[in-house]
């Protein structure tokens, strides 16, 4: 009888080695590796398709697969324009952020094309149904199935042949060629590496469901990227009733596109004009808040940002950002200290993205320096001035992408002055009502916004 492998493999981020070790040495984790019994390779055929043929590249059909929609728009924009067929699609995030809720909603109305597989391995039939009927969910060809053996799901879908799939989730599915617990890393790539020869294979579109471990990657994280076409992120505060869903790969469209959807009573609306909403609650005539025009992915959308700075009690002031880059902030405040000879040293710096949302664009550097600089000095901006632009280490502002379509959003919800980069405002078409003040250096640009 062949003897059993074993091998060691790190459940934080799939790394094998054939012996224990305290350390992972790459995702440099202390006591993550667990011993697992290793597949014997042979017993696979990892075949996807038919074995192809070189073919010439004048000949191949370029044409855009055929995309299913979802039926909400805000899913398919993150999708890259609806669902491609035999795509396997990853939803992570945070338990209880609404991923069940968005899947279950968009499996619903998946339903009338087709019959769709729900399959839920961590809550009963019952509970989704019940679910369901808050939702108002009732699609006739929409099939439930509590099960988490892979072995026996295969088996079903071979008898019902659904033209949709959800698994619910991946870390609670097993299959019993392995021995592990389920939810360790090499169930995990096994589960998610036989759904997608299957979905391959047949053209079935499926949409796993995983969950993030506490330090923000899904278990077994890169295996799990790697393997499947799309990687979408469902991502909000608990606390706010927004919730960002956010392509980070996908090999059928723009990643960086995002969708907004609000968490209610009867589940998930989604959100078109998220501009209107992020700005909704804004305080006028205070210091401190700042509006800038960010884009996501191909979206303007116009956020506030929120600034305290207040004398520190303690020896360290506090330097605390959110929803911003918190290495940024302090960049921004040693620009403000050093190039615009702003006296920060001793406050307490807080930087707050109102709405929970997170702006991870250079261009919203000049919109923090202002609100930063606005609470410090105690001066309001006006209300109806919108800011963007890249600072960069000697204060000097850099154009950033796209000004046309920011500016156009800007002007759409009212915003009269702009303040932007000077290399930006070349070939600028924009409404006339629009007041354009082009700077060079952040010094300039806050002139330009408290006069
Ligand atoms: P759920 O989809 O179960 O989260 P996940 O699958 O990501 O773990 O969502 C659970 C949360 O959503 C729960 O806290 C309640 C809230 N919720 C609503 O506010 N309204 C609704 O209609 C539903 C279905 C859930
Ligand atoms: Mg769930």
């Amino acid at each position: 009888m062949a003897k059993q492998k074993t091998i060691f493999s790190c459940q934080q981020c799939g790394f094998q080695s054939p012996k224990w070790l305290g350390r992972c040495p790459d995702c440099q984790q202390w006591n993550t590796l667990v011993e697992e019994q290793q597949l014997a390779e042979t017993k696979h055929s990892r075949q996807l398709t038919a074995p192809g043929k070189p073919q010439k590249l004048t000949e191949i059909d370029s044409r855009e697969e055929d995309r299913l929609s979802c039926g909400m728009s805000e899913l398919d924009r993150t999708l890259g324009g609806g669902v491609v067929p035999g795509s396997l699609i990853l939803v992570g995030g945070d338990p209880g952020i609404g991923k069940s809720t968005l899947l279950l909603q968009a499996v619903d109305r998946l339903a009338s094309a087709g019959t769709a597989l729900y399959v839920t391995a961590e809550e009963s039939t019952r509970q989704v149904k019940l679910r369901g009927e808050r939702l108002g969910v009732n699609a006739e060809q929409l099939f439930l199935l509590a099960e988490t053996s892979l072995e026996q799901i295969k088996l079903r879908i071979k008898e019902l042949k659904p033209d949709f799939l959800v698994i619910d989730s991946i870390q609670t599915i097993f299959t019993s060629n392995l021995e592990s617990a389920p939810g360790s890393v090499s169930q995990v790539r096994e589960c998610a590496g036989q759904l997608m020869i299957q979905a391959k294979g047949e053209g079935l579109p499926t949409f796993i469901v995983g969950h993030v471990t506490k330090d923000g990657s899904i278990a077994g994280p890169r295996v799990l990227e790697h393997m499947v076409d799309t990687v979408l992120y469902f991502e909000g505060d608990p606390g706010h009733p927004y919730r960002i869903l956010r392509a980070v790969k996908n090999r059928f469209g723009s990643t960086n596109e995002i969708g907004v959807f609000e968490m209610q009573e009867q589940g998930l609306r989604e959100v078109r004009n998220p501009s209107e909403l992020f700005l909704a609650e804004r305080p006028e005539q205070s210091a401190g808040s700042a509006v800038v025009s960010s884009l996501e992915g191909s979206r303007p959308i116009l956020v506030e940002l929120q600034a305290l700075v207040s004398s520190s009690s303690f020896g360290t002031p506090q330097r605390t950002a959110i929803g911003l880059d918190h290495k940024r902030v302090g960049l921004l405040v040693a620009i403000l200290e050093k190039k615009v000879e702003l006296s920060l040293a001793g406050q307490d710096i807080f930087l707050n993205v109102a709405g929970g949302v997170r702006l991870d664009e250079p261009a919203v550097d000049l919109a923090a320096i202002a609100a930063l600089a606005s609470s410090h000095l105690n001066r309001v901006i006006n209300a109806q001035t919108v800011i963007f632009g890249e600072v960069g280490l000697t204060g000097e502002v850099r154009a950033v992408s796209q000004p046309e379509l920011r500016v156009k959003e800007a002007a759409r919800l009212g915003f009269n002055r702009c303040v932007l980069p000077q290399g930006n405002l070349k070939n600028l078409d924009v409404p006339d009502a629009m007041q354009l003040i082009g700077v060079r250096h952040a010094s300039e640009a806050l002139e330009a916004i408290f006069t």
